[in-house]
């Protein structure tokens, strides 16, 4: 495919979609743990929101998989023009109005892999009808997706949907933004396409602690860190949820507060100066810490 400019520019990670085999027990780990709220129901279907009153994670019941990831789109992108132009370059789209909290139209389409995104535009405040308790993430910060080719996916994201790269681990880990942070999706070369990790932003260091003692005491085992990474040079601590889905919690992302600068805000735990996007190649590739467990080998090679 061929596309001269970006059909659309993907701005801002909003939320994502999961089936789960057991929705309340997914349902009471969101809630317990990482500190999201019931914005409401329906049917089977299940809205939560974070502390700053925004969709954050819909929950479906089924088989444990990821469903779709939203992002949000400029305002002024005209929605119809989008979903033609979309067909155009081969996407399966659909377009709805309001269908979910707070969210009035949304466009989805199929990307060549087969995962759903749906694009949005505009928010409107939707708080969770309940007080969000537990670790009370900031947002929903980026999304890992699997795939058997990281650099045709790349290719696509930036041609196709704006998205810029940020850092590669050799060529099979890309990390992508959309926004000023480092990443907000990433590609990991796998077999086929499925999801890699789930991150959520917390506010700082004692929150990171918070967090460690948090997870013991839900017998959630940290599978790796804290850390502080190379790429994006986030620390972050990684666990399963009860679905097996991985999930990082990390604070102090790289950001990238101009793209016409081409560097990342100069941080003091950084080894190149400027920062750029570069090609990370060999072992360590942390700043700090020790080396993931056994159970995260995927990022080990
Ligand atoms: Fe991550």
């Amino acid at each position: 495919m061929t596309t001269q400019a970006p059909v659309a520019r993907f701005t801002r990670l909003r939320h994502a979609t999961f089936r789960s085999p057991d929705s309340e027990r997914l349902l009471d780990y969101y809630r317990g743990v990482i500190g999201l709220g019931v914005i409401g129901r329906d049917g089977d279907r299940i809205f939560l929101a974070c502390d700053s009153e925004q969709l954050s994670l819909v929950i479906e019941p089924g088989e444990a998989a990821l469903t779709s990831i939203a992002f949000e789109i400029s305002s002024n992108v005209e929605m119809e023009a989008l979903a033609a132009a979309l067909k155009r370059a081969d996407l399966r789209t659909e377009l709805r109005s309001d269908p979910l909290p707070g969210i009035s139209r949304l466009l989805s389409f199929i990307d060549p892999e087969g995962t759903r995104f749906e694009l949005i535009q505009g928010w409107t405040p939707t708080p969770a009808q309940e007080r969000i308790g537990a670790l009370a993430v900031t947002k929903l910060g980026h999304v890992a997706l699997r795939t058997p080719d990281p650099l045709a996916a790349s290719e696509f994201y930036a041609n196709v949907m704006g998205l810029r790269v940020s850092d590669w681990v050799e060529d099979r880990f890309v990390f992508m933004r959309s926004g000023y942070e480092h990443h907000t999706l990433n590609f990991a070369l796998a077999p086929e396409r499925s999801l890699h990790h789930l991150a959520f932003e917390l506010r700082g260091a004692s929150h990171m602690q918070q967090a460690c003692d948090h997870l013991a005491r839900h017998k959630l085992n940290i599978l790796w860190g804290p850390v502080r990474h190379g790429p994006g040079h986030n620390t972050a601590i990684y666990h399963r949820n009860p679905d097996g889905h991985l999930i990082e919690l990390f604070f102090d992302l790289d950001r990238m507060i101009d793209e016409e600068l081409g560097y990342f805000d100069p941080r003091p735990w950084h080894r190149d100066r400027p920062q750029r996007p570069k090609v990370w190649v060999g072992l360590p590739r942390d700043v700090w810490g020790l080396p993931p467990s056994p159970e995260c080998v995927e990022f080990a090679r």
